[in-house]
């Protein structure tokens, strides 16, 4: 075998590698090809057959459950409205439910309370299961995968799917097949199936046979092909989803939208997520690492195992053998037929690289490799990545990772990736990440459920600090298709999984069980209820913390009580507290850290929601609010006709405040941790105020991932050691020559001089507690505004800008200008429209056409606009305020030049060259 395909074979056995001669060399747990393969991790995301039901066509009956039905939805929910008991449900069909509820039997902790599986296969004759159904007409399609986000966006009040769920087609019924080759030598082996995500009620089917399912969209879970596979046969996999409306409060996806693996093992295994790995007694000097390692046995008769586990640095693509710096074992068991045995060591590193989240600590990782011996011959190797980190809380000062403070500068993230819908891309994740670094944010709260794993290797590997959600509702409801109708049958497997799957992540540091939940307002009942969630979470992990996120809990009701960490919403700051929400029904509450921190002086306390302020990037209304924080109106901060909320960045949800009064609230009460502010990217669904839009205006980034005003006003406080300056509005106003115009600026530094066409409008300190300078008298006339900003007395940012001329040309720009040649890997490419002097040309909206000429395909583009109902696979895009973005996807083996052109009628054409390798 050359060395270039015996690369390809490795790679799909281990992925782990040692330096040879100099030459970098995979392998896998086994050190030579002649070794048996002990593990592998197949992926099958490439070539499946798509099908869903069209409109007006009734879908077949092969259902999970029988859902409430629905007279008329309220669609305009706001987002803190009291959820409510859930409606009952009469089946009066035949259901599939018991056949499924068995697949998540793992995460039952009492037996006892494990489903059996009736006799029977129900849609075992159904054609759409069958191996010699023809597909051949069904859609070609590669995971993964989300139907709705090709659209058509559905418009007007009466639409099927409204504003909440992104506008989207994510609804209906839908099927995926893909033909499974399976090699003679899996004889004896056990083959899992592996999906980290489908939304939503998964069922699957292998030749014809019911496995089972999963019905919650957002966890990762495993079903047993084995009992129903055909060695040395071309097996045929079906993959049932019903996505059903009014499920989420926001866009939830479609389909089998993250990654799918077959793992091959032998039947004495690492069981699912089997192995923890988690640190004690961290300082400079050493570490003891607690590797717990379950064993699962599917074979029939009882195996005699030892367990070795070694540590070694944590490298992309795998590890070198002579880098190992411990080893525990061999610790001997025994494991029973159809059991799982759990063994447990200490091992103590010396000199440990610790994880921590930067700038002032570093994210080193670690991999714990596993390997499982019987009869001397090695059955299993299995890799786990960890970090070794000490993490404590301080409820005077907040969280202390490794010793060293780190106050919380967080955001809320929805899962979608915007234009490319839910389905999830690493690149794309990771520009996000990219991106908030660059504002200074250290820390996500995964909005309301567990992310695509992938997302937490990026956490990891970034030094993200990360909390950890599972749901946002329980028995109660917020809208009539949510999770709380599965809740009762399902919570345990679903905290568990998120649990056991996550675990090892040095970036969680927090479980999340549940957000904003209906049980905050049923006293001891729903205090009761988050004691078991609590518990079970302890169950699977006693080294964290938990906490449930609360708007409406108040410190004297018992919710609160029952949690390790106090998690507010909104509350810090205040909620509704502005006069004119007198009387209203709605929730009210006065700022609230002060009464939490009394009453539980001993409990970490953050802001787990900040602000949920507003804005269209690039769009300034006038007159401006002259007070630090303002609910948006028609007229002040918002306007309806054309669907867009300023950017003066003073505005913001009617339970909400401006970034400004979260920062004061904050540095005025330094026992609380920090804040996750909502949120770090606009999502689709849920446009708040204007549900005729298709995504958010919360987001500090736009959904294009263009930066709004309020992105420097979080940089500014977030690094004060950054030095930046930053002016808003633009300066192209001709219809306000001679008017008021209030300038706003946000720096890093204490100090600006503000000068109009060279002429000073004065100097300003930030006074305590101030977060922007402002110049709200300033009278409008063309020409050019510069910021000389000053710290400690010196010069510290400068920044200009000037009136622009006419749009000129498109200017295009790529994120990166080598990608990898593998068929996911992106480039971001943002046209901006710019005047002779290459000047952004600020509310220029030009139709652009983009193409492209080579191995390579534009996959999406957007503008980051709300209201903007174009397909987002269309390659024509306005320009929203002097912006569009073309995203462009890599083709698979194939590399080479591409080139990527851009025309408008009007307007000189832009091009850019990136090459794929
Ligand atoms: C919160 C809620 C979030 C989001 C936000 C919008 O109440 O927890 O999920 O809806 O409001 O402002």
């Amino acid at each position: 075998m050359g060395l270039s395909s015996f690369f390809k074979y490795a790679i799909k056995v281990t992925g782990c590698f040692i330096m040879l001669s100099g030459l970098v060399v995979f392998m896998g747990c086994s050190f030579n090809e002649n070794e048996e393969t002990v593990r592998e991790r197949i992926s099958i995301n490439k070539d499946w057959r798509f099908y869903k039901y069209g409109k007006g066509e009734i879908p077949d009956d092969l259902i999970y459950d029988v859902l409430p039905e629905l007279d008329k939805v309220e669609e305009l929910r706001v987002a803190d409205a009291k959820p409510t008991v859930a409606d009952a449900v009469e089946a009066r069909k035949e259901i599939l439910k018991p056949w499924i509820l068995p697949s998540g039997n793992a995460f039952i902790k009492d037996s006892s309370k494990h489903f059996v599986r009736p006799e029977g296969n129900p849609g075992g004759d159904f054609p759409f299961v069958q191996t010699d159904f023809d597909d051949t007409s069904w859609k070609q399609v590669h995971l993964p995968h989300d139907w709705a986000i090709a659209g058509p966006f559905q418009e007007g009040w009466e639409s099927e799917v409204g504003g909440g769920m992104g506008r989207l087609p994510v609804n209906g019924v839908a099927w995926y097949r893909k033909k499974l080759f399976v090699p003679s030598n899996w004889d004896g082996k056990t083959v899992y199936l592996d999906v980290d995500g489908a939304m939503a009620y998964a069922m699957v089917w292998l030749n014809g046979n019911l496995v089972g399912g999963w019905p919650y969209g957002y966890n990762s879970w495993r079903l047993d092909l084995t009992p129903y596979l055909l060695i040395g046969e071309v097996n045929q996999l079906a993959i049932r989803i019903d996505n059903p409306n009014h499920s989420a409060r926001w866009y939830p996806g479609a389909g089998i939208y993250r990654n799918v693996w077959l793992s091959v093992v032998n039947p004495v295994h690492v069981a699912h997520w089997g192995t923890f790995i988690s640190t004690q007694n961290v300082n400079d000097a050493s570490a003891r690492v607690k590797a717990r390692i379950d064993v699962e046995n599917k074979g029939t008769k009882k195996a005699n195992i030892e367990v070795i586990t070694k540590i070694f640095p944590f490298e992309e693509g795998g590890h070198e053998a002579n880098k190992q710096i411990a080893v525990s074992g061999p610790l001997k068991a025994s494991v029973l037929s159809n059991s799982i045995v759990r063994v447990e060591d200490v091992i103590d590193i010396p000199n440990p690289a610790l994880w921590g989240p930067p700038p002032s600590q570093e994210p080193n990782l670690y991999l714990a490799v596993t390997e499982i011996f019987h009869n001397n011959r090695k059955i299993d190797c299995y890799e786990t990545r960890f970090g070794i980190r000490r993490v404590e809380v301080d409820p005077n000062r907040g969280l202390i990772v490794n010793g060293e403070h780190i106050p919380i500068k967080g955001v809320n993230q929805h899962h979608d990736l915007g234009a490319l819908g839910a389905a999830f891309n690493k690149r794309a994740a990771e520009r996000q990440l990219e991106i908030l670094r660059e504002m200074g944010c250290n820390a996500i709260r995964m909005a309301h459920n567990p992310p695509a794993p992938e997302l937490l290797e990026l956490t990891d590997r970034m030094g993200f600090l990360v909390v950890d959600e599972v749901f946002d509702c329980w028995e109660r409801k917020k809208t009539p298709h949510d999770f709380h109708l599965i809740f009762p049958e399902w919570h345990e497997q679903d905290l568990r999984a998120m649990v056991r799957r996550d675990k090892n992540c040095p970036s969680v540091f927090l479980w999340s069980f549940g957000n904003e939940v209906g049980e905050q307002y049923t006293g001891d009942a729903g205090a009761t209820l988050a004691k078991k969630l609590a518990a079970i979470v302890k169950d699977e992990d006693p080294t964290r913390l938990t906490t449930a996120s609360m708007n409406y809990a108040r410190p004297n009701m018992p919710f609160p009580a029952v949690l390790d960490v106090i998690s507010l919403n909104y509350q810090g700051e205040g909620i509704r507290q502005d006069p004119m929400f007198k009387g209203t029904d709605r929730i009210q509450t006065p700022p609230s850290y002060q009464i939490f921190h009394d009453q539980f002086p001993d409990k970490l306390i953050l802001g787990s929601e900040t602000a949920s302020a507003m804005s269209s990037r690039g769009v300034y209304l006038f007159p401006v609010a002259d007070k630090l924080s303002s609910p948006v109106r028609d007229g002040m901060g918002g306007d309806p006709n054309i669907r867009q909320v300023s950017s003066y960045e003073l505005y913001a949800v009617d339970f909400g405040s401006s970034a400004d009064k979260v920062f004061r609230t904050i540095e005025k009460h330094p026992f609380v941790a920090g804040e996750f502010v909502w949120n770090g990217f606009d999502y689709l669904g849920e446009p708040t105020p204007y549900y005729l839009s298709r995504s958010s205006y919360t987001g500090i980034v736009d959904l294009a991932g263009f930066k709004k005003d309020r992105f420097f006003l979080y940089q500014a406080h977030w690094r004060p050691d950054f030095p930046m300056v930053h002016i808003l509005p633009h300066w192209n106003w001709p219809e306000r020559i001679g008017k008021i115009t209030p300038i706003h600026v946000f720096t890093s530094g204490d100090e600006v001089e503000l000068f109009l066409n060279g002429k000073s409008l004065g100097r300003k300190k930030k006074k305590e507690f101030e977060y922007r300078l402002r110049w709200d008298n300033v009278v409008y006339q063309h020409g050019e505004l510069k910021a000389v900003a000053y710290k400690n007395g010196k010069i510290w940012a400068q920044k200009g800008i000037k009136t622009t001329g006419k749009a000129y040309k498109i200017k295009l720009s790529a994120d990166r200008s080598l990608i990898k040649a593998d068929g996911y890997d992106l480039s971001f490419i943002t046209a901006e429209i710019v005047d002779e002097n290459g000047l952004v040309v600020p509310g220029s909206n030009h139709l652009i056409h983009f193409s492209i000429d080579g191995p390579g395909s534009i996959v999406a583009t957007d503008n980051g606009n709300p209201t903007d109902m174009n397909l987002f696979s269309a390659t024509n895009r306005n320009a929203f305020n002097g912006l569009a973005l073309a995203i462009i996807q890599s083709k698979n083996g194939t590399s080479g030049v591409i080139n990527v052109s851009a025309k408008s009628p009007e307007l000189k054409g832009g091009d850019i060259i990136i090459k794929t390798q």
